[in-house]
C-alpha cells in the first residue's frame, strides 16, 4: 500500500493524527471507531440518514453511473440486454453472473414453468382480501404467506432448498400478481398457461375470458418484456437494501422479498409510476402544465417521475421506456395523458429550477402509462415493479447470504433525548 492509499487525519479535539485505508474509493467506517478522546469514548461515527455516503456492500450484480446515466447489469449495457434479451434470461445473468447457454435458458425456463402454479390455500387466503384491496398490499401479503407452505423456507443455508426458492419465487410472483388484478375485478383466478413465455403467461393470466387459448400481441408482450429487463435490478436501492438488511438475520427469502415490496411500494420508490399517473389526471390538460410547474417550484408539490437519488442526467431507462411507449401506443391508441408528459418533461428540462438540481426523467415518468395503454389500473403500476424487481432482489439476496463479510445489519444512533429520568405515578403527572 502506497502513502496515496491513506487519509491523514488530525483530530482537532487531541491533536492526534490518524492514518485511514483507502481501498476502493472507501475507507470503512469501523476505522473511524479508532479516533477517541478518551478510553472510554465508543470511537468517532459516521452519521449518514438515508444513507447517502454508505456503501453497505461489494457488489458484482449492477453498475451504475449516475453522472454519466449509464446502468449495467453483469456488466452488460442496459440497452444490449433491452434489445436483445428476454427477461428470464436477465433474471438468470443477474442471479448466476453470466449469460446463460442455450441448454442452461431452456432448462432454467422450463423450471420456471413448473413452478408457476401456487398452493390452492394462497389462492383462497387471497380471496379473503376486500374486493378493493390495493393490489400491492395483496402481493406482499401473499409473499409473505409463501413462506408458511414450504418447511424448508429457513433453510437459507441448504444450496438445493436455495435453488427452490429462487425458482419459486421468480415463477410464482407473476401468478400472485395476476390473482391480485383479477381479484380486484372481481373475476376468476386464471391459472398459468406454461406453454407460454414468462411475459405472454403473465398477460394470459391478467387479461384472458373465456377463449381457449390467449395469445398476445407480440409487440405488447415484447414492450413489457423490455420494461420487466429495464426494472429487473438497480444496486443498493431503497427496497433492495430492505431486502438485505431482512435477509441479514436470515429470515427466509420469501419475508425478505416481502420486506423489498413493502419498501417498494411507497410513492418515493415504486409507488412513484402510478403517482406520477395521478399527477397527469389531476393536471387534466396541457394548458394546466405552467401552473403545476410554478407550484412545484414553489414547494406545492413534486413533479414526480423526475428526480434521482444516484442519476444526475437522463435514466437511461426512461429514455429505452419511451421507446417501449411508442410499440404500446401503435397497437393500443396513443394517451390523451401523453401529450400533458411530454409538455411536462419539455418545460422542466428547459427550467433553471430543474436544470439547477439535475432532475430528469426518471424509469417511472413514462412506465405508468404503458402500464394504463395495456389496460392496468394504476394500483397494479408498482405490482409489475415488483414482478420485475424480484430477480434482483433475489440476486441481492444470494450475494448477501454468500459474502463472509455480511453480518447482521444494526446501524448505530446519535441519541438525542432525555436521559435518566424519575418515573412519576400515574396520579402524579
Ligand atoms: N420535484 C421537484 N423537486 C424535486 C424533485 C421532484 N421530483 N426531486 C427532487 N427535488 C428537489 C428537492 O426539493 C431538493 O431541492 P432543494 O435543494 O431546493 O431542497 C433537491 O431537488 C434535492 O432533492 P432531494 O429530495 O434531497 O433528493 P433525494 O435524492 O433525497 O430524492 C427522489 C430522490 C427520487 C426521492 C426525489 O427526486 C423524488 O421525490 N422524486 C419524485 C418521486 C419519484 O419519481 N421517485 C421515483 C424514483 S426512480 C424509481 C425508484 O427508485 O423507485
Amino acid at each position: 500500500m502506497t502513502e496515496q492509499d491513506f487519509l491523514t487525519v488530525t483530530d482537532s479535539r487531541t491533536g492526534q493524527d490518524y492514518k485511514i485505508p483507502i481501498s476502493d474509493g472507501t475507507i470503512r467506517s469501523t476505522d473511524l471507531r479508532k479516533i477517541r478522546v478518551s478510553e472510554k469514548d465508543h470511537g468517532l461515527t459516521s452519521y449518514d440518514p438515508g444513507l447517502f455516503n454508505t456503501a453497505v456492500a461489494r457488489s458484482q450484480i449492477t453498475y451504475l453511473d449516475g453522472e454519466a446515466g449509464v446502468l449495467e447489469y453483469r456488466g452488460y449495457p442496459i440497452e444490449q440486454l433491452a434489445a436483445s434479451a428476454s427477461y428470464l434470461e436477465v433474471a438468470y445473468l443477474l442471479i448466476y453472473g453470466h449469460l446463460p447457454s442455450e441448454p442452461e435458458l431452456a432448462s432454467w425456463s422450463e423450471d420456471i414453468s413448473m413452478h408457476t402454479f401456487v398452493h390452492e390455500n394462497i389462492k383462497n387466503f387471497m380471496q379473503g382480501f376486500r374486493y378493493d384491496a390495493h393490489p400491492m398490499g395483496m402481493l406482499l401479503a401473499s409473499v409473505g404467506a409463501l413462506s408458511t407452505f414450504y418447511s424448508d423456507a429457513n433453510s437459507w443455508d441448504d444450496p438445493e432448498s436455495i435453488q427452490l426458492h429462487v425458482r419459486r419465487l421468480i415463477a410464482k410472483m407473476p401468478t400472485l400478481a395476476a390473482f391480485a388484478h383479477r381479484h380486484n375485478l372481481g373475476q376468476p383466478y386464471v391459472y398459468p398457461d406454461n406453454e407460454l413465455s414468462y411475459t405472454a403467461n403473465f398477460l394470459s393470466m391478467l387479461f384472458k375470458m373465456s377463449e381457449r387459448h390467449y395469445t398476445p400481441d407480440p409487440r405488447i408482450e415484447r414492450a413489457l418484456e423490455v420494461l420487466f429487463i429495464l426494472h429487473a435490478d438497480h444496486e443498493q436501492n431503497c427496497s433492495t437494501t430492505a431486502v438485505r438488511v431482512v435477509g441479514s438475520s436470515h429470515a427466509d427469502p420469501y419475508s425478505c422479498v416481502a420486506a423489498g415490496i413493502a419498501a417498494l411500494y411507497g410513492p418515493l420508490h415504486g409507488g412513484a409510476n402510478e403517482a406520477v399517473l395521478k399527477m397527469l389526471v389531476k393536471i387534466g390538460d396541457i394548458s394546466n402544465v405552467p401552473d403545476f410547474i410554478d407550484g412545484v417550484k414553489n414547494g406545492k408539490q413534486r413533479l414526480m417521475g423526475f428526480g434521482h437519488r444516484i442519476y444526475k442526467s437522463y435514466d437511461p431507462r426512461a429514455r429505452l421506456i419511451k421507446q417501449a411507449a411508442d410499440d404500446v401506443f401503435e397497437v393500443k391508441g396513443t394517451s390523451p395523458l401523453l401529450r400533458i408528459a411530454l409538455e411536462l418533461e419539455k418545460r422542466a428540462l428547459e427550467d433553471e429550477y430543474f436544470v439547477s438540481r439535475k432532475l430528469y426523467p426518471n424509469v417511472d415518468f413514462y412506465s405508468g402509462l404503458i402500464y394504463q395503454a395495456l389496460g392496468l389500473p394504476q394500483e397494479m403500476f408498482p405490482v409489475l415493479f415488483a414482478m420485475a424487481r424480484t430477480s434482483g432482489w433475489v440476486a441481492q439476496w444470494l450475494e448477501m447470504i454468500r459474502d463472509p463479510e455480511q453480518k447482521i445489519a444494526r446501524p448505530l444512533q446519535v441519541y438525542t433525548g432525555d436521559r435518566g429520568l424519575e418515573y412519576k405515578p400515574l396520579s402524579s403527572r
